[in-house]
């Protein structure tokens, strides 16, 4: 099956904890410079910076009148309260962030977040009216069990239980099998076109035909030379980048996957 044309290609680029707010300037500006008109209208484009450095990005967005999207790593379920060093929905939707990306595996792995916190998570950004991007994936070991489209599965059903039709219609997923992320290794593009069908599926029963409009990403060491093989795959509707998405240059190489 062919993607239906509402599930406009989306690039993001997680930068992880990297870039000053010196050097994000710098790389946001780079960006901007290597894209064009065409670019943006064959896909969305998203920097999502750390926490210190959103400002500094989006005052660059915004006075230059780019046409990047700005994205958050993470923020608290909670609006407010005494809850030290963390940051809310509501002031990230304050400050024009469109996207959160929720629950990616590095916070689940080193900052203990639960299915519960990421659905916690997931509801908050979609209440203050921002996009959560929900990341789900398996570990190495989960997939030489042959424990793959079980893991997601569970993820998925945890991270969306109670959501509305409509609001999940208005997230993104994005798949990166663990073992794949900052290490060099891809998933091969049947793989992941594979396992991205079942978290499709999944969102399908839960939600309905809306779960056909939804943006499903890959991630996990997507750089210039293996975008276009993945793009090309029915299921794959864009990419959630590290590591290459430091690069301005290969940023754009990436959006740019069709050329
Ligand atoms: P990577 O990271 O592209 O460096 O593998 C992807 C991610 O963790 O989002």
């Amino acid at each position: 099956m062919a993607k239906p044309s509402q599930r406009k290609p989306l690039m993001a680029g997680n930068w992880k904890m990297h870039h000053n707010h010196f050097e994000a300037i710098q790389v946001v500006q780079k960006l901007a410079y290597r894209l064009e008109a065409d670019d943006y209208e064959n896909c969305d484009v998203v920097v999502c910076p750390t926490l210190i450095c959103l400002r500094s990005v989006q005052t660059v967005i915004e006075s230059d009148r780019m046409t990047i999207g700005l994205g958050a790593q993470n923020c608290h379920f909670e609006e407010k309260g005494a809850f030290t060093g963390e940051v809310s929905a509501p002031m990230l939707a304050k400050m024009n962030v469109g996207f959160v990306i929720v629950g990616h595996s590095e916070r689940r792995e080193m900052f203990g977040e639960t299915d519960d916190i990421v659905a916690k998570k997931t509801r908050a950004v979609l209440a203050a009216g921002m996009t959560p991007i929900v990341c789900c994936g398996e570990t190495l070991e989960e997939r030489e069990a042959e424990q793959t489209n079980d893991k997601v599965t569970t993820q998925i059903k945890a991270a969306f239980l109670g959501i509305k039709a409509d609001d999940v219609g208005a997230c993104v997923v994005a798949y990166e099998p663990i073992w794949a992320i900052g290490t060099g290794k891809t998933a091969t593009s049947e793989d992941a076109n594979a396992t991205i069908g079942v978290i499709r599926k999944v969102l399908r029963e839960m939600v309905g035909p809306i779960a056909d409009t939804i943006r499903i990403l890959y991630g996990g060491s997507v750089k210039p030379s293996n975008v276009g093989e993945l793009m090309a795959m029915p299921e794959i509707d864009g990419a959630l980048v590290g590591g290459a998405s430091l690069d301005p240059d290969d940023f754009a190489k990436i959006v740019r996957f069709k050329r």
